[in-house]
Parts: C-alpha cells; sequence; structure tokens
C-alpha cells in the first residue's frame, strides 16, 4: 500500500519516518518552518537503555534494547559515519551510585543484557581521564553515541524525493495527503491537543579540545552528581555535556544555572574539563509522555502519531520508522506494542 503522505515535524523521528515511507514508495512530503532546529539539534545522541534501565521499566528497557539492536543497520543504510562513541561506562561517585549501579546490572542481567561492572583500576585503564576518586563503573560495550548533527545531515541526505515544505501546519484537516504522521516533537499536543506530550527543557553544553587538553573520553561517561544526571558524549573535535531538566513550558533560553550545574558536575567527572573551550551551549524540548514511553500508533484512519519520545529521541529513531512503516501498510510491530497511544484512550477518546 502506498499513496501521498505528509510527515509533520523535520526532528530525527519525522526525517527517519520520512525517508523510510519513501523508500516503501510513499510519495512524501515533510512540513517543518525550521528544519533543523529543534531538540534533535540539541540532543547528546546517547543510546543508552541498558545502563538507563531500572528495575519495574520493564517496557522502556524492552523498547530501547530493540531500537539499540536495530541501530547498526539504520545507521549503514544512512551515507557517511554517524557513530561518535565506543561505547559508554556509567560511573558511580559515591556508595549510594554504587549500590545503584548494582542494582541496574542485576534489573538489566536479568531481563537478558549484560553490563559489565568495573572496579577503579579498570576504569582508569579505560578512560584515564575521569577522576581518581570515582568508586565503581558500569560498562555497556554496545551502547554508542550518535552525533546529532551528523545524522540529520545523513537523513536530509537520504532523503531522496522527499519534498520539504518550510511551512508550520496548524490544522491536520487541511492537510491534502492520504496519510499524515504528527511527529512534531515537543509541539505536538498543538495539533492534537488530547495527546498527553508535555514539554521538558534541556540544556547542553558543547565542548572542544583544546591542544593544550588532556585527552577526551572515548566512551560516552555518564553520572549523577547532588541527584542531577550528568552526561560527557563523545564528538569528533571534544565532547557534548548534558543535561539539565525543567518543566518550564516552551522556553528555550539558557541560563547561568544551567550552564553553572553542567560545568560543575561535568568537573566531578573529568577532571580536566576547564581546559575545554566552551563554544556553545543550547537548549532544546524534549517531549515527554506521562509515562515516559513515546506515543506511537494509529489515531484514526488517516492520522499516525510518533512522538513523545522524552529524552530517547535518537536512540528510538530506527525502531519509530519501523513501527510507522509497518502502520501505514496496515500492520503493527510488536516490539513497540507499549508505544501504542490506545493506553491513553480514556484521555484520547476512542479512535476516529
Ligand atoms: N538524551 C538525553 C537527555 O535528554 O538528556
Amino acid at each position: 500500500m502506498s499513496g501521498t503522505l505528509a510527515v509533520v515535524g523535520g526532528g530525527v523521528i519525522g526525517l527517519a519516518v520520512a525517508v523510510r515511507a519513501a523508500r516503501d514508495g510513499w510519495s512524501v512530503r515533510l512540513y517543518d518552518p525550521m528544519l533543523g532546529s529543534g531538540a534533535s539539534w540539541v540532543a547528546g545522541g546517547m543510546l543508552a537503555p541498558l545502563s538507563e534501565g531500572w528495575p519495574g521499566e520493564h517496557e522502556l528497557l524492552a523498547l530501547g534494547a530493540h531500537s539499540l539492536a536495530r541501530w547498526p543497520e539504520f545507521a549503514r543504510s544512512l551515507p557517511g559515519d554517524v557513530f561518535s562513541s565506543t561505547g559508554s561506562l556509567t560511573v558511580a561517585l559515591d556508595a549510594a551510585d554504587a549500590e545503584d549501579l548494582r542494582t541496574i546490572a542485576e534489573f538489566v542481567g536479568q531481563q537478558g543484557h549484560e553490563l559489565e561492572i568495573l572496579g577503579r583500576a579498570q576504569i582508569r585503564e579505560l578512560e584515564p581521564s575521569l577522576a581518581q576518586n570515582i568508586r565503581l563503573g558500569l560498562l555497556a560495550p554496545t551502547e554508542l553515541a550518535v552525533d546529532n548533527r551528523a545524522l540529520m545531515a545523513a537523513l536530509k541526505e537520504a532523503a531522496v524525493g522527499v519534498e520539504i515544505i518550510g511551512e508550520a501546519v496548524t490544522d491536520l484537516d487541511a492537510l491534502d495527503a492520504d496519510q499524515i504522521v504528527v511527529a512534531a516533537g515537543a509541539q505536538t499536543a498543538s495539533l492534537l491537543p488530547a495527546m498527553p506530550v508535555r514539554a521538558v527543557k534541556g540544556e547542553i553544553l558543547r565542548l572542544r579540545r583544546r591542544p593544550s587538553a588532556g585527552s577526551a573520553p572515548t566512551r560516552t561517561i555518564r553520572g549523577s552528581v547532588h541527584g542531577r544526571p550528568i552526561y560527557l558524549v563523545p564528538r569528533g573535535d571534544g565532547l557534548v555535556v548534558g543535561a539539565t531538566q525543567y518543566e518550564s513550558g516552551h522556553d528555550t533560553q539558557v541560563t547561568v544555572a544551567g550552564v553553572r550545574d553542567l560545568i560543575a558536575d561535568a568537573e566531578r567527572l573529568m577532571p580536566s574539563i576547564g581546559e575545554y573551550e566552551l563554544y556553545e551551549s543550547a537548549a532544546g524540548l524534549r517531549p515527554m509522555s506521562p509515562d515516559g514511553l513515546p506515543v506511537i500508533g494509529r489515531l484514526s484512519e488517516r492520522v499516525i502519531v510518533a512522538s513523545g519520545h522524552g529524552r530517547n529521541g535518537i536512540l528510538l529513531t530506527p525502531i519509530t520508522a519501523d513501527a510507522v512503516s509497518a502502520l501505514l501498510c496496515g500492520d503493527t510491530l510488536p516490539e513497540a506494542k507499549a508505544a501504542d497511544p490506545s493506553r491513553f484512550e480514556p484521555v484520547l477518546g476512542p479512535k476516529g
């Protein structure tokens, strides 16, 4: 089955859906007034569903693991190289963090995925730039990171035959297309008011390694300082440091407090970070659902939603493209069942 498709939103989700649909034979128009300026442009690009596993969050772990497994083939289907790290290492600075790492390793192990607990000496050997007082580490060799901007560029290059329209869509009914996919990220609720997707602001810093500075980690380094999550994600020329988390509507200004916390927390993990050049700070809006799972599914005969990816948009891009491709064929992808919007049916009302 194929016909005309309108994709609303040109972040990584919208672009990947459009590329896949065009390859499947759909005639695709993608609408975005500011292509490449949303959350996808700001993202750290960590693929860390295992390291972020937590007892009780089975569905999020399974969905993330299914998408992680799809990433190598998805990357091969795009031009260029989009990967930017050699795995992920979550570190513990105190006894409580160390206990959390053991909890994660046990839970994730019970779900059939292996993570390796590392002691101080092993951490120092793998990542010598990290702080000497790190007590324990959790190594996930399969959790690579993606250069979000290289990914955006690769998807745009792969969007052969996709007509990009630099206009905002305000009314889905006005779109002249057989099928519509709403992949509008934090703007989703402006088009689908009943959709429980809210904006959660995140600030990041981009740092460049100066010639005199110590070497950068080759893995994504994740940790927690004063209860705030912090990560350092390798890039060709340095690191992305993220991310703050606030519920402040659609505000995308970078605050002094946000930058201060990110630098202070990053320095606890990697003391030499002060030698790097700070060349960019930015904020993006994560599209967050109430249960932390994305919302991917059919809302009516003509409308499909692919949103609510929260902190995991880059990770969940391949499985979302597959799930939407299946929906457009009148099918469903079993691995993405947990993302079905019918779980919010009392809010959304029955499918029209
Ligand atoms: N992707 C990680 C974050 O949103 O902070």
